[in-house]
């Protein structure tokens, strides 16, 4: 079993550099190691913008020729459309019986964005849901790894919680250890016996290396059925029957790309550089990015520390560059416009090829469409799979 990856995006906005070398660059990485899903979340969208009216088709599109463009592989990669998936509303509503609203009440995301977007009203029944649905998203596919930013942390948290609690509550079957022991004889002799070894470890004495062992020797037995193998995962950990195993988040690291003024790169600071913008509109950005405010006239020395073209710099800029630049800086023997060139440059040369891709997959809608319908119809497949042994675990198999 190879390990499932699950990322999501909302369809909100323009992909930026930040973007790119923050989660873009991570995905194209992971899409070589896992089994990985890419989706846009456009139910989500709504959940801040229920009121804006933003053209949902050409943006979710877009996202997709930008993602194909950076290199996205849809033949290994499942491409799909949240909304294109209707169980992730079935299980996001089944979720809802099971979660607290104290949960979802402290997960730190849901007070800080209401502070933030003050002139919205976020005291939604779907805001408030919103990390609810995200754990649908997620466990309606048993991914394992979850990569994202710091700022959804929390959401995996919760995800993980959400699942702990279903499995308890659902996964007791009447019968359940009589199963898991026949489960048990159906393995392989040696390590039928590895597992009883762990199992005893990790309930006797809390040996959670056992716990890890235990679980990836279930991975590895090839005899055993789906649903035998989620019981001898519950069965190792004393819960019950595992129907929605826990996700981890897989950090990205802190975003290399910092923006044009110096925050983070993102939309609501207005300080990006999208991956569309032309030759002509990177220069003119670059050109009025300020810099370390002590250089006023070109004999004044600065600083890069205090300047954010030099963070420009130490992602574009070879060490011979980013030397030329401490010395022409700190020494008065250049001027900002000057320092600014190879940086112009370096994101012109990074975005050209990108930008040749983006106008060929733009011009050729059909396909784009057809990607995503396969992605979706193969995701689907699978959420399918889920929801019925949801349902069966819930007792809504009628
Ligand atoms: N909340 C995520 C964001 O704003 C988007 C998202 C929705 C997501 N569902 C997800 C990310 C599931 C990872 C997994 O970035
Ligand atoms: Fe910034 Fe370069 Fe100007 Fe120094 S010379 S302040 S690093 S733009």
């Amino acid at each position: 079993m190879v390990n499932r990856v699950l990322s999501g995006m909302r369809p909100t906005g323009r992909l930026h550099l930040g973007h790119y070398h923050g989660v873009l660059k991570n995905w194209l990485e992971l899409q070589n190691k896992y089994d990985s899903y890419f989706f846009i979340a456009d139910w989500h969208a709504f959940t801040t913008h229920y009121a804006d009216s933003i053209d949902l088709e050409s943006n979710i599109t877009d996202m997709v020729v930008d993602w194909l463009a950076v290199g996205i592989n849809p033949n290994t990669s499942t491409i799909f459309v949240q909304s294109k998936v209707p169980e992730h509303a079935e299980l996001h509503l089944l979720l809802s019986m099971i979660t607290p609203l104290s949960w979802l009440g402290r997960v730190p995301s849901y007070k800080d964005q209401q502070e933030k977007l003050k002139t919205k009203d976020l005291n939604t029944y779907g805001f408030l849901g919103y990390p609810l649905l995200q754990s649908a998203d997620i466990l309606i596919y048993k991914a394992g790894l979850v990569p994202v930013g710091n700022d959804q942390v929390a959401h995996i948290e919760l995800t993980r919680e959400v699942a702990r609690r279903f499995n308890y509550v659902y996964g007791r079957e009447a019968d359940f250890e009589e199963k898991a022991e026949m489960a048990i004889a159906k393995m392989e002799k040696k390590q039928a016996k590895s597992y009883k070894v762990l199992r005893k470890a990790y309930q006797e004495k809390g040996d959670t290396e056992a716990l890890v062992r235990a679980q990836a020797l279930l991975k590895e037995q090839k005899n055993i059925t789906l649903g035998d193998r989620e019981r001898l995962f519950g069965y190792v950990e004393g819960v019950g029957r595992i129907i929605l195993p826990e996700p981890e988040s897989l950090l990205t690291k802190a975003p290399k790309m910092p923006g044009l003024d110096g925050q983070k790169m993102s939309k609501s600071y207005d300080n990006t550089i999208s991956l569309r913008d032309t030759a002509h509109e990177i220069e003119a950005k670059i050109k009025h990015m300020p810099t370390d405010p002590a250089r006023i006239k070109l004999t004044d020395v600065g600083d890069p520390k205090k300047c954010p073209v030099w963070q420009f710099h130490k992602v574009y800029s070879d060490e011979q560059t980013c030397d030329w630049v401490k010395n022409g800086c700190m020494y008065a023997k250049m001027g900002c416009i000057e320092c600014k060139r190879p940086v112009i440059r370096g994101i012109q040369v990074e975005l050209l090829p990108i930008q040749e891709r983006i106008a060929e997959y733009h011009a050729d809608q059909s396909h784009i469409k057809q990607i995503i319908y396969d992605g979706s119809q193969r995701a689907r497949n699978v959420a399918k799979e889920t929801m019925t042994e949801v349902r069966e675990a819930m007792g809504i198999n009628y």
